[in-house]
């Protein structure tokens, strides 16, 4: 693979991808041909967000491919609570490691990181932004369970509009067509519009709607997502949006008999214990799924980039601030190069993919 970081889903080719995934079923069929395949090698993982199965995903990934793993889960016990910067820190690993995997709650700042990085470097996560690692976990699951990813009916509930998972898998599907997505939330809750407009010119129908029971009975993969509590501004507004998608027994009476239930996990109480027992539920397969679909991506970012590399780039200090996102990383760390792009016809930064007004 010629990739050298992952930032985005998008950043592999549709072939890559399907060899990631022929990587990882060859993983799950003889993992002993692969248990030494990244022996001396070393990852770091920086947490800069909770995450328990994320990390743990990447550090078993790590471990069964027989490298070590390096990192911290809380910055508060690493230099970043002195004040060192992102820039700083990712030097610093690069010298270390062979491979880095970040986690953050500033948007872009996984992009960030890989412009000052020597090694490969994955992003495990920025802010409501992207989670690329997630979506091949759902998309290898998809695969594993449909064997396509056409002509689908695809129902996704919940935080649509603050939930990583669902901003990244529905990009990723933007590559296929013939899907029916039906994204089911509140009003409040709905998948941002700089998401849907990537769906413009592809063959694949939205469908908006906040009634779970009116369209569960089509469905062929339903994904649920818990309320981010976390990304509210107040208790009183996460309380207003929680409890009102809970999966049940009585509810999934309707729909198909092959249905695929998904869930990135961590589940609150969007899905009822009961559910867990239905042969349709499949979310503890997807996140196992996860674990092999990232040794697959590790043991090749780190066979396609062999050397670890110094990183002296140096690039022209901002003149201005770009970005009207409040969290996009460029408003934190004030060092970072003004990068925009062009989407859709659009102006957008190039970390976080805010619209530049
Ligand atoms: C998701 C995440 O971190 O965005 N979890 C995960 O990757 N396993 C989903 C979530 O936190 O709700």
């Amino acid at each position: 693979m010629k990739l050298q970081h992952l930032i985005d889903f998008n950043d592999i080719t549709t072939d890559e991808y399907d060899e990631l995934c022929r990587l990882a079923s060859d993983i799950i069929n003889a993992p002993h041909r692969y248990s030494a395949a990244c022996s001396g090698r070393v990852m770091a993982t920086l947490f800069y967000e909770p995450s328990t199965r994320t990390q743990l995903s990447f550090q078993t990934a790590m471990l069964r491919l027989g490298g070590t793993v390096i990192g911290f889960a809380d910055p508060n016990s690493s230099s970043v609570a002195k004040g060192e910067s992102l820039r700083d820190t990712v030097k610093i690993i690069s010298g270390y490691a062979d491979i880095g995997v970040i986690r953050n709650p500033m948007e872009g700042a996984a992009f960030a990181a890989s412009l000052y990085s020597g090694i490969p470097f994955i992003n495990a996560g920025d802010g409501r932004h992207l989670h690329p690692t997630q979506t091949m976990t759902d998309m290898f699951t998809i695969k594993r369970e449909k064997g396509r990813y056409e002509g689908l009916n695809i129902g996704l509930c919940g935080d649509l509009k603050n939930g990583r998972t669902v901003h990244s898998l529905l990009r990723a599907f933007t590559r296929y067509n013939g899907n029916r997505f039906f994204l089911i939330s509140t009003k409040e809750l709905r998948v941002p519009d700089y998401i849907l407009n990537e769906f413009s010119g592809s063959d694949n129908e939205i469908i908006m709607t906040d009634n779970m029971e009116e369209v569960i009975d089509g469905l062929d993969i339903l994904y649920m997502t818990r309320i981010q509590r976390e990304r509210f501004g107040s208790e009183a507004d996460y309380r207003r949006q929680s409890g009102i998608y809970v999966l049940t027994p009585d509810k999934l009476k309707s729909a198909k008999p092959d249905l695929t239930i998904m869930h990135p996990l961590p589940k609150v109480d969007e899905i009822a214990y009961e559910v867990d027992d239905d042969p349709r539920s499949r979310y503890f397969e997807q996140a196992e799924n996860g674990m092999y679909i990232r040794m697959a991506l590790i043991l090749s970012l780190i066979e396609g980039n062999p050397q670890r590399r110094s990183s002296r780039r140096a690039y022209p200090l901002p003149t201005r601030r770009f970005c009207s996102n409040p969290i996009c990383v460029s408003n934190h760390e004030h060092y970072l190069p003004e990068m925009t792009k062009t989407v859709g016809g659009e102006l957008v930064c190039a970390y976080c993919d805010y619209k530049i007004i």
